[in-house]
């Protein structure tokens, strides 16, 4: 058998995980959060439970010694490629680091699909950051081993979505009944458009608040809607903001506007501060991917409800899980 095959018949990396045939997620990709259902989310974050554990008490373990993994960055990122390295390197694994693909063979004019097949030689799994939507699935259509989808353009950014949940789960307990509010750049924010898509799986009442021109796109509504939960599109987060449980705050996308002109009109539209949020519940959290860029004030950051830096740490525990799952160790 060739080494081609013998890979083929161990995994298929095309079945999404809702779709598994195999019981086992080993092997598969995560391009979109439309893959999971409710028994993948409580299996995932049973798993990111037991990392949180391990990492608590015995800080690194050998899970994953000998498997590597690539990180491939053609946007710019702090949180996701450092906490994919770290998960990986805690689960004894190693990481090649493309962080920045100026340096890479991209700069000579390689195209996505070569470069996924030259690493795809020296690594078990590839997460990969692309400014194209669609860029992840096309990656996966020419890669033997599992894609993780590490945001793609305006696209998805499945892994912060599940991270986002866990947060929501590990903080308040539940996610049924509850009230989320997505405040800031709905249009272009992929943490946005993944996140609205997973809770979709659970019976919550969403709320979209950003300045006019930039709107949770319509077919995101759509898919939401098509799944009968609730949704109310506003520019007044002083309206929603006193029924919500979690605000989800997103930064003003500034890269993807065509005019400065028209980013720097909307940049400070909405400013979370400790006075703003007297007019919130007590027992609410508010959520922000990170980075952000002057949409909450430092002065909230003491605030117990100030969930943001808490939710990296999740992060960790969830991209753990993730990589133990698609390498067939969990
Ligand atoms: C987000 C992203 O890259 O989409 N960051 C992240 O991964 N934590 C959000 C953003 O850049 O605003």
């Amino acid at each position: 058998m060739t080494l081609h095959n013998s890979i083929i018949r161990q995994s298929n990396p095309h079945l999404p995980f809702g779709d598994r045939q195999d019981g086992t997620y080993y092997g598969k990709n995560i391009l979109s959060v439309k893959q999971f259902n409710r028994a993948d989310l409580t299996f995932i974050f049973e798993v990111a439970h037991e990392m949180e554990e391990m990492v608590r008490r015995v800080g690194t373990f050998d899970l994953l010694k000998g498997k590597i993994l690539t990180n491939l960055f053609y946007e710019p990122s702090t949180r996701t490629s450092s906490s994919f390295t770290a998960a990986m390197e805690r689960l004894g694994g190693s990481v090649i680091p493309i962080n920045d693909v100026r340096y890479s063979s991209v700069s000579k004019g390689e195209s996505l699909p070569d470069t996924i097949r030259t690493l795809e030689c020296y690594s078990d799994v590839i997460v990969i950051r692309h400014p194209e939507t669609g860029s992840a699935a096309l990656a996966a259509k020419y890669a033997r081993k599992p894609i993780i989808n590490a945001g793609d353009g305006t696209g998805e950014h499945p892994t912060q979505a599940l991270l986002d949940l866990f947060t929501i789960l590990e903080e308040l307990g539940h996610v049924d009944g509850l009230t989320i509010t997505m405040l800031g750049d709905l249009k272009y924010g992929r943490t946005v458009h993944s996140l609205a898509r997973l809770l979709t799986l659970y019976n919550v009442r969403l709320n979209y608040v950003s300045p006019e021109i930039l709107p949770m796109p319509a077919e995101v509504i759509e898919e939401v809607n098509a799944k009968n939960i609730s949704q109310t599109v506003t520019t007044d987060l002083a309206k929603v903001l006193p029924e919500t449980d979690v605000l989800y705050v997103t930064r003003v996308q500034k890269e993807r506007f065509e005019d400065p002109e028209v980013y720097e009109k909307v940049k400070g539209s909405y400013v979370i501060t400790p006075e703003l949020m007297t007019r919130a519940k007590d027992d609410m959290i508010v959520m922000h991917p990170l980075p952000r860029v002057g949409e909450i004030s430092m002065e909230f950051d003491s605030d117990p409800r100030a969930a943001y830096f808490r939710q990296m740490e999740y992060g960790l525990y969830v991209r753990m899980a993730l990589l133990a799952l698609v390498l067939g160790k969990a």
